[in-house]
């Protein structure tokens, strides 16, 4: 199973749990934090964003943040996110009546939802729209915007999901998320809901990517088509693949180990196998010479030894013994297309000398 690695952008802002108060956080710090994680592109990607004294500067952060979520909101626009929860939330109300109710959006982002319905007032009288987010910079944000448009909602910064943080007036509360479920860990889970039920929400529903096979593809070709922030990219898919582990083969993490390991050997080896070959089509004939007798001919011979090498690195890397008995299995095939062919060879060459 894949380990819970973090998101970048989570790494890049921390506030006090009790105060909300922003903290400063060392950009060394995400760097070491990432690569404990082993992720090295990541960790590329912190390095670039800017600190002032080894602290990064809040204000950048902030507007890579607001960035990333105006990507997320042309996301929602593309999935039409909020008429999919208007449609839903009409349905919840049709079976209350006309009871006052208050929609609460977690994890808000830049209130995307939360504004179109404001802004469309589909939902009909006697709807309170809030949309809370940890990040107070976002929040901010989506308020501005909500203003700047003259829109019946509100904002608030902090844990949607703690006591009173959206309202506690004792309307029926209706929880919604967009894209939220699969950042959190499969163990957050339960205490994700468990939160909902303490705080007696009337209804929820949370809309998330679709699991199977062909996420973690998915998201990649989607953020390569579609997003231009480069930690757009990452973390977009980064989310997908982590929640998605288990439609992945049991043994994949061991077969990866393994395959890198030998790929470590096999790559360079077979790039110099292919550079001089490459020399060897383009060079004049005394020099494709050199290329045979220096490359060609001692690369040839040691196929062998290396091919079994690449096992002897696979097995260093995983105890798997169903893993290794495959890479094995793939050596001694590769190893056996040269003989069998030279018997082919053999064969039909005495063929054509006896008919002769
Ligand atoms: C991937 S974004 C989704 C934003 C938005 N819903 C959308 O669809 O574009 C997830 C957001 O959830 C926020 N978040 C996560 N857990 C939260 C919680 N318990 N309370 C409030 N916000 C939360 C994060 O700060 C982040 O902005």
């Amino acid at each position: 199973m894949m380990i819970f690695v973090d998101e970048l952008t989570d790494l890049l802002w921390a506030a006090d749990p009790v105060s909300g108060e922003r903290l400063p956080v060392r950009r060394e710090a995400v760097i070491a934090q990432l690569e404990k994680g082993g992720q090295r592109r990541a960790a590329r990607l912190a390095r670039k964003l800017p600190a002032r004294d080894g602290v990064l500067v809040a204000g950048e952060i902030d507007a890579l943040q607001i960035r990333v979520h105006c990507e997320l909101q042309r996301l929602g626009e593309e999935l039409q996110l909020p008429r999919r929860v208007a449609e839903w939330v009409l349905r919840f109300r049709q079976s209350r009546g006309s009871e006052p109710i208050r929609v609460v959006d977690v994890g808000c982002g830049l209130g995307y939802v939360v504004r179109w319905l404001a802004a469309y007032g589909v939902l009909g009288p006697g709807v309170e729209l809030v949309g809370v987010d940890l990040n107070r910079a976002l929040v901010e944000r989506a308020g501005e915007l909500a203003a700047a448009e003259g829109l019946r909602c509100r904002f608030v910064a902090g844990d949607a999901l703690a006591p009173g943080v959206a309202g506690d007036d004792g309307r029926a509360t209706v929880v919604i998320s967009s894209g939220l479920l699969h950042h959190l860990p499969a163990t957050a889970l339960p205490g994700f809901f468990a939160a909902q039920r303490a705080l007696e929400v009337a209804a929820f529903a949370h809309w998330d990517i679709d699991p199977g096979p062909w996420t973690t593809l998915g998201a990649w070709v989607f953020h390569r088509a579609r997003m231009r922030e480069p930690v757009s990219r990452h973390d977009g898919v980064l989310s997908a693949r982590r929640a998605h582990v288990t439609a992945r083969p049991e043994r994949w993490e061991a077969y990866e180990r393994a395959g890198r390991a030998a790929l470590a050997l096999y790559l360079p080896f077979g790039a110099v196998v292919l550079a001089a070959l490459a020399g060897y089509a383009v060079l004049s004939w005394r020099r494709r010479f050199l290329a045979t007798a220096l490359i060609l001919g001692p690369f040839t011979f040691a196929r062998p030894l290396v091919a079994v090498a690449g096992v002897v690195l696979a097995a260093r890397a995983t105890t798997d013994l169903l893993v290794l008995g495959v890479a094995a299995a793939a050596v001694a095939a590769v190893l056996a297309v040269e003989p069998i062919q030279n018997r082919r060879w053999a064969a039909a060459a005495t063929g054509t000398a006896s008919r002769r």
